[in-house]
């Protein structure tokens, strides 16, 4: 009697019937093939890899052909594949299998693990694929599967969430059949359990899969948070001569281009700058402002000043108290000249 999760026993059966079962790289027991495939199919899709697989096993047939070539033999047959990293770790992986290894693939996914190139899910295909060992793979895929499956929340990615599924994914791998156990789940989320549009209705396990009882296929498995949204603070000068306010044309380029705006900086320079005295001084209160990227913290100073005795710099002017927050200016803004404006009556 078979002790497999049913979740198991029916992803069996589902391959045996429905799934794929003419890739180059399966009907094998090669490590080497089935490394090769492995890698490559780390960033790429299946009919991408396909013509690629095919050139390079003709012209590297074994490990050792592709230990003994140079770095620069191996690029070319990899030209187009993107990921330039992995023909490099592929190459050393090689040579540290024929130099370490003997020439022969390690077989437990541990060892598999050590080699260059080689991450934990990886090496556990390979050792199922060629060796038929009980290890468990963890692609984005099949995260994706067991999210939705198992209706785990949180990102996957997240140490927390990962630890759990690789759990979760070593307590469902079968007693027998763990090659097509293994295929199946890649399968399963390659064809059916995509990212957009599953479907559903083709899918094996369905029946009891939380992500459909509870219509969260979109939503599971979670997005990566995001990430904290930086802080910024900038000094702000409201300049206040009889009923007028001083504002600065911003840059055409850049935040609030083109509007006007309070001048940036301290009251002291641009005391210099007009040729004024100060009167008064009173702060705003801090106001904060959230825009997409980032949040602003904005620090206001209103100091009454005599009129200026020098002429004013490009880019500035005098507008009426009252009309100022209606002048074009953009919403913080137009609050801390309310804020003023209601300070004075
Ligand atoms: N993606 C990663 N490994 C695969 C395999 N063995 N077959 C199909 N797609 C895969």
């Amino acid at each position: 009697m078979s002790l497999s999760h049913p979740f198991t026993a029916r992803l069996i059966a589902w391959q045996q019937q429905a799934g794929r079962h003419d890739l180059p790289w399966q009907n094998t027991r090669d490590p080497y093939r089935i490394w090769l495939s492995e890698i490559m199919l780390q960033q790429t899709q299946v009919i991408t890899v396909i013509p690629y697989y095919q050139r390079f096993l003709a012209r590297f047939p074994d490990v050792l052909s592709l230990a003994a070539a140079s770095i620069d033999e191996v690029i070319p047959y990899w030209a187009g594949l993107g990921y330039y990293a992995r023909a490099r770790n592929l190459h050393r992986c090689a040579q540290v299998i024929a130099t370490v290894h003997g020439g022969h693939f390690p077989k437990t996914a541990l060892e598999l693990a050590e080699l260059p190139g080689i991450g934990r899910s990886t090496a556990a295909a390979v050792a199922a694929f060629a060796f038929g060992a009980q290890s468990a793979i963890l692609d984005g895929n099949v995260k994706r599967v067991l999210c939705r499956q198992f209706g785990i929340e949180g990102f996957p990615g997240a140490k927390a969430v990962e630890t759990g599924l690789w759990q979760l994914a070593e307590r469902l791998l079968p007693e027998h059949g763990i090659e097509i156990y293994t295929q199946g789940l890649m399968d399963l989320g390659a064809t059916v359990c995509t990212r957009n549009r599953p479907k559903c209705g083709d899918c094996p396990v369905a029946e009891h899969c939380v992500a459909r009882l509870s219509e969260r296929q979109a939503v599971l498995p979670e997005a990566r948070p995001r990430a904290a949204i930086p802080e910024r603070s900038t000094a702000y000068v409201m300049l206040i001569a009889g009923n007028q306010v001083l504002l600065e044309r911003r840059p055409s380029e850049g935040l609030w281009g083109g509007l006007l705006s309070l001048p940036e900086g301290g009251i002291d320079d641009w005391l210099g700058q007009l040729g004024s005295t100060l009167r008064t001084e009173r702060p705003l209160p801090p106001l904060r402002h959230t825009f997409t990227h980032f949040r602003l913290t904005l620090q206001t100073v209103i100091g009454e000043i005599t009129p200026p005795k020098k002429p004013l710099p490009a880019g500035l002017t005098w507008v009426d108290l009252d009309a100022a927050p209606e002048a074009g200016v953009p919403t913080p803004i137009r609050t801390l000249l309310k804020q003023a404006a209601s300070g004075r009556r």
